[in-house]
């Protein structure tokens, strides 16, 4: 019978996806800097689609265009860069994981009472909203929810405040964590409703709201999010069309190169078509501004930002436009440090080890206009990138099988406490 059910949904899932009908996807290992170098003009060349940064030692995953596929795979023979497989098909490997979120959907209404939870599976951006809505229903005394703007396509955005003294004793230090701000990174949002759920409805340590207010914004970019249920799995960007003549063919910006800091100098394109595509000007964008406005609201207690990306497993610190040190590098450095050793300890031997570290020398790519950047430039002590973890050394990468949502929930989430802490201690210390 379940089998039967199964196979119904797979030929419902096959009329999706069509546009990746040819599309191939691989894993590229980097030995030195000159890989490295000529990896980035292939990724140029072949217009490749990096769903995670090849970093030297580590494999990256990337899609590539059917019609680059063999030139593609001859250059990195030329070259002598690793690589292996992915997925022959990307096609199929996506509706192989509609079949996967379906069946998450059906082993979690047979055990529980059918209520979805953001963090049960990947869910729509109308189930993450409900459950704000919910908090903020069922727990007046702690959580507000805001909604802090409507999206480009009018969505809500809706960030939630959490505080056990309505956010209004000055003294305590804000922690601020987004998810979403890259529309198809599916596992980013879940991270940040599970604090909530944890901070709310399931409180098991008091210093956290004692000593700290929360901020938490599940999904930045929720029409991006939309698109990548009911469109393209793998959309990036917001979906305004009013950035640039051609946005009406090509919709979108990339948040995370929309901010005013070196805005648009590197690592960004002024093609509306490119995923990495910067605006018209530095926040053009309503949902890169809702972000910028919170920093700005709550700039004098900041102390800790965090935005979730995926994938990679990587924390990641300022300044990603040039590879250069902040003044407060020590301690992004020291905090980064705590915050993946902690999750380390918890994880699984199937989930990479954090790097931490400077987001331009990791990465070994620059950006400019990105979140953490901003939020550093404009006061916050410690502001990080993270890329939470995928499958590696198996076929899965990106495509995280929703069973393991909630492991990568749980110790991100012990990750936050310790960095939350780790943030109050420097906080205290810089006020005496
Ligand atoms: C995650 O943590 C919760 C408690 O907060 C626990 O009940 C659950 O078993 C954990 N799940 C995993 C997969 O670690
Ligand atoms: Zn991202």
């Amino acid at each position: 019978m379940k089998l039967i059910v199964l196979l119904a949904l797979f030929a419902l899932a096959t009329a999706k996806h069509e546009m990746y009908t040819g599309w191939k996807s691989y894993f590229v290992k980097l030995v030195d800097e000159i890989q490295s170098k000529l990896f980035a003009s292939l990724a140029d060349k072949y217009e490749l689609d990096i769903l995670s940064h090849p970093i030297i030692g580590r494999e990256g995953l990337l899609l590539v265009k059917p019609e680059y596929n063999d030139n593609f795979i001859q250059d990195l023979i030329s070259i002598g860069i690793t690589f292996r497989i992915h997925s022959e098909d990307v096609k199929s490997e996506l509706d192989y994981d509609d079949l996967m979120i379906e069946q998450q959907h059906t082993d979690l209404k047979a055990r529980n009472v059918g209520r979805q939870l953001p963090y049960d599976n990947y869910q729509e951006i109308e189930a993450i909203d409900d459950y704000l809505d919910s908090i903020g229903r069922q727990y007046p005394d702690v959580a507000t929810v805001v909604n802090a703007a409507e999206s480009f396509e009018g969505r809500p955005i809706k960030y939630v405040k959490i505080s056990n003294t309505n956010f209004e004793d000055e003294s305590k230090p804000v922690i601020f964590i987004d998810g979403g701000i890259h529309a198809r990174e599916w596992i980013a949002p879940p991270t940040v409703t599970w604090a909530i759920h944890k901070l709310v409805e399931d409180l098991t340590e008091s210093d956290l709201l004692d000593n700290f207010d929360w901020i938490l914004l599940p999904v930045v970019n929720p029409d991006g999010y939309k698109f990548t249920f009911n469109g393209n799995r793998f959309w990036r960007k917001t979906r305004s069309t009013d950035q640039n003549p051609l946005s009406t063919v090509c919709p979108g910006v990339d948040v995370n190169r929309n901010f005013d800091f070196y805005w648009n100098s590197v690592g960004t394109s002024n093609s509306p078509c490119s995923d990495i595509y910067a605006g018209s000007r530095a926040f053009s964008e309503v949902e890169t501004r809702v972000v910028r406005d919170i920093l700005h609201e709550h700039l004098h207690r900041i102390a800790l930002y965090i935005t979730m990306h995926s994938f990679g497993s990587m924390i990641l610190y300022p300044w990603g436009h040039d590879g250069s040190l902040s003044s407060n590098a020590l301690g992004l450095h020291t905090v980064g440090v705590a915050i993946a050793t902690t999750i380390d300890q918890l994880s699984l031997p199937n989930f990479a080890k954090y790097v931490v570290g400077n987001s331009a020398l990791v990465l070994n790519y620059l950006a400019s206009g990105g979140a953490e950047d901003y939020a550093h430039s404009i006061g916050v002590p410690l502001a990080y990138t993270m890329e939470l973890p995928g499958f590696t050394n198996t076929m899965q990468g990106f495509n995280l099988d929703p069973r393991y949502i909630q492991q990568v929930c749980n110790e991100t989430w012990e990750g936050i406490v310790v960095g939350a802490r780790r943030a109050g201690d420097l906080f205290k210390n810089k006020r005496l």
